[in-house]
């Protein structure tokens, strides 16, 4: 249905259909508690890029995956994508105030509500992804999929790693570990869910798309640290140079601007030579990888 779109087109197609989704797969804003619900929606709805989404859309196109069970995983990995920006911007963590060009939820309601809005997002997006109509066992490996992704062998952990790095100066090779734990583990999470929504992965296609995500999921945060030292905030929607005022290790405290772009590039070339194999099929993966290291916010 979307094959035919071009690359602008089928992004706006895709973030329209996963506005429209995520509405449906979150607890009405009226229902008790209401404030509670009215949170969740104010976190997930109304801003992002949707960049997991569209990865997971884009890898489904590869075995065509049922539009459903592929609206079902891109919802359920948003909203545990949403969950850590919520958290990562509380007082405790990054304490930022500015998120999707709105006040972030602790600012908006109050630190408690954040927290357990990001506790109802993670607990929201399990059961969504639970509910979904494949088999059983290709279902179980989604949900453990993306259990591992967020816990602390996934983002909580780079998280962590993160908060302890404060004031350290990292080796390029713990930097790596950092950030692909933190933003690598949800993007990876977010090709291999939309690849298991078409079907179970043979060993190859799994070592050829853990190769793609790999890059793509390092290259993503590797931008978001030069985006933090280069853009403002209006264009981020969030809080420019906050890692450099909060003494933070990134890409660009520890290689420069120069490099850390360069290095965007390289990972970009290692992201398409990954997808070779699939051919025409990789389209949209290929589009992805040049729109995640090219964009501007
Ligand atoms: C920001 O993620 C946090 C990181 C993991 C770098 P995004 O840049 O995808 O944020 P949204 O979803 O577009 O707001
Ligand atoms: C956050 O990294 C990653 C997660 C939320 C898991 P950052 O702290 O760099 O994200 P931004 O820059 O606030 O979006
Ligand atoms: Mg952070
Ligand atoms: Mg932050
Ligand atoms: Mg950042």
């Amino acid at each position: 249905m979307t094959t035919g779109l071009s690359f602008e087109g089928w992004m706006k197609a895709i973030q329209a259909e996963m506005e429209s989704a995520l509405l449906r797969y979150l607890p009405p804003a009226a229902q008790a508690p209401a404030r509670l619900h009215e949170a969740m929606q104010y976190a997930v709805l109304d801003g992002g890029k949707r960049v997991r989404p569209l990865l997971v859309h884009a890898a489904g196109a590869l075995f065509d995956a049922d539009a459903v069970e592929l609206a079902r995983a891109a919802a359920a990995i948003e909203m545990i994508h949403a969950y850590s920006l919520v958290h990562d911007d509380m007082p405790c963590m990054d304490d930022d105030a500015l998120r999707r060009g709105k006040p972030t939820v602790h600012v908006k309601y109050d630190e408690a509500c954040a927290l357990l809005v990001g506790d109802a997002l993670q607990a929201q997006a399990f059961e969504v992804l639970a509910q979904g109509g494949l088999e059983p066992a290709r279902q179980l490996a989604m949900v453990r999929l993306l259990a591992r992704a967020s816990g602390s062998l996934g983002m909580c952990g780079g998280q962590a790693i993160d908060l302890a790095s404060v004031g350290l100066s990292l080796s390029l090779a713990e930097l790596e570990q950092m950030h692909q734990l933190k933003t690598g583990a949800l993007l990876r999470a977010s090709v291999l869910l939309g690849a298991l929504a078409g079907k179970s992965l043979s060993e190859q296609e799994m070592t050829a798309l853990d190769a793609y995500a790999l890059a793509v999921g390092l290259a993503f945060q590797v931008v978001d640290d030069v985006l933090d030292a280069t853009a403002d905030s209006a264009t981020l929607g969030k809080t420019a140079g906050k890692d450099a005022a909060d003494n933070k290790p990134t890409y660009v405290s520890i290689l420069g601007l120069q490099q850390s772009q360069a290095l965007a590039e390289k990972l970009r070339t290692d992201a398409h030579r990954a997808l070779e194999q699939f051919g025409d099929k990789a389209r949209r993966l290929r589009e992805l990888a040049d729109l995640i290291v090219q964009r501007k916010a």
